[in-house]
């Protein structure tokens, strides 16, 4: 089989590294990849947003199966144009990649399907906006409606911050178009969960529990990032969260979506706020989540490709994934500055160290290559991920990989997986 793998960061590397392994599989490639991916598959210079490139490619080179990575061509609707051709894509279609596209459209329809989630509205001018601000009081969230890279949401402490972050979003300052309407909404207290689930529009099956780190610095403080790590099993997902996630928030979400002609097929991501036996939902994502995918993947016993098949084939009734009982963790090594602007061409060291340290493989993110070393290229430069016999195992493993590379100004967290052991 000849699988397309569509996309250029640290998710993408797992999962073409997870599929190369399939014995169902002869070539992989990755459009545009990146160089680390480049030393297990075919990279193509082809960007994630040019649909007909990607659509004239895969014609051509017979691929057998496209795999989606990131949002942007899903809500561009890669899929949708890759079935009208007739050809096999694990993702989910435009009108169901609304669901993270728009974030006034995903609360809409947890309100409708009683999905649970935070109390919220939907704003176009900044008046009533603050009058809102004013009803609820702060803590109070603001979200730009459209995509944002994961960096449109404000947690804002003080009435001024409110008022500042919805009226530059409204203006249109901040995120362009994507803030042109906000969602306001009640603050959550908790531990957050990254619940992850493959679905045909009908059958769920979950996959193993994880935990990202959004915030920058140590102790969940600084600016929220794409993700500074993650592990997997998070035992704050007990089971009975486990079966809350899968009941209230899966099943009638994917029934919603059913509902509304939006059918939803591909990996369901909510990210959930748990806190006692309370489970309410953040966000969806349509696609798996960067650096969840990381550990996810290589606790994933079973052939990854019958699986994103079944999807694309629109029948998951048959599929079953067995997991590893090891833990795993991913460590982001990021760049000086990163989420602000930041530093790019330092020449990464220690990467054939790291190669060398059993059950750890060092995921790029962004870096890119230069006379023959790797120079970084991005704010999430590699995913240093381990497994371990238990997540305190993982994490020593995967630090001491971290402990091995180094360039000018990287930076990265030291209590990843942390609120794990703290159980
Ligand atoms: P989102 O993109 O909606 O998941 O928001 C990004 C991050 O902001 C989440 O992972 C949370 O850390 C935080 N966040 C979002 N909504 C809320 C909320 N209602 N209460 C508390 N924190 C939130
Ligand atoms: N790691 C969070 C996300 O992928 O959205």
């Amino acid at each position: 089989m000849k699988i397309l793998v569509i996309g250029s960061g640290g998710r993408e590397h797992a999962l073409v590294w997870k599929i190369a392994q399939s014995p169902l599989v002869e070539k992989v490639y990755c459009a545009p990849g990146n160089p680390g991916i480049g030393t297990i598959a075919e990279n193509v210079p082809i960007k994630v947003e040019d649909l007909t490139g990607l659509l004239a490619f895969a014609r051509k080179e017979s691929i057998d199966l496209t795999v989606v990575g990131p949002e942007l061509p899903l809500s561009l609707g890669v899929v949708d144009l890759f079935e009208e051709y007739g050809l096999k894509i694990f993702g989910a279609r435009k009108n169901a990649a609304i669901i993270e596209a728009s974030k006034a459209f995903s609360k809409d329809l947890m309100k409708k399907y009683h999905v649970p989630t935070a109390a919220y509205e939907v704003f176009t001018e900044v008046g009533p906006a603050v009058d809102f601000i004013d009803k609820i009081g702060i803590p109070i969230v603001i979200k730009a409606d459209g995509l944002a890279a994961g960096k449109g949401v404000i947690i804002a402490g003080t009435r001024d911050e409110a008022v500042a972050a919805v009226t530059d979003m409204l203006s249109g300052n901040a995120f362009g178009t994507a803030g042109s309407r906000v969602v306001i909404e009640e603050f959550l207290k908790g531990e957050e969960a990254s619940f992850l689930a493959f679905t045909d529009g009908k059958n769920i099956i979950p996959l193993a529990s994880a935990q990202d780190h959004k915030a920058v610095y140590d102790g969940d403080t600084g600016p929220n990032t794409g993700g500074m790590g993650a592990y997997s099993p998070a035992p704050v997902v007990t089971p009975s969260i486990h079966e809350k996630a899968m009941e209230e928030v899966m099943r009638r979400t994917v029934d919603g979506m059913a509902a509304e002609g939006r059918p939803y097929r591909g990996v369901l991501y909510a990210g959930l706020m748990i806190d006692g036996e309370n489970v309410k939902t953040l966000e969806f994502n349509a696609r798996f989540g960067d650096p969840e995918c990381q550990p996810l993947l290589m606790r994933m016993k079973s052939d990854i490709v019958p699986v994103l098949m079944a999807v694309a084939d629109k029948d998951i009734s048959k599929v079953q994934i067995e997991w590893h009982d090891q833990a795993a963790v991913c460590v982001v090594m990021a760049a000086q500055g990163y989420p602000g602007d930041y530093a790019k061409g330092d020449t990464i060291a220690g990467l054939d160290e790291a190669a060398k340290v059993d059950d750890l493989y060092v995921f790029h993110a962004g870096t890119s290559r230069t006379e023959g070393s790797f120079v970084t290229s991005g704010g999430r430069v590699l995913g240093v991920t381990a497994l371990g016999t238990t997540v305190k195992d993982a994490i020593d493993r995967a630090y001491r990989g971290v402990a091995l590379i180094s360039w000018p100004g990287a930076h990265y967290r030291l209590d990843i997986g942390k609120k794990a052991i703290c159980r």
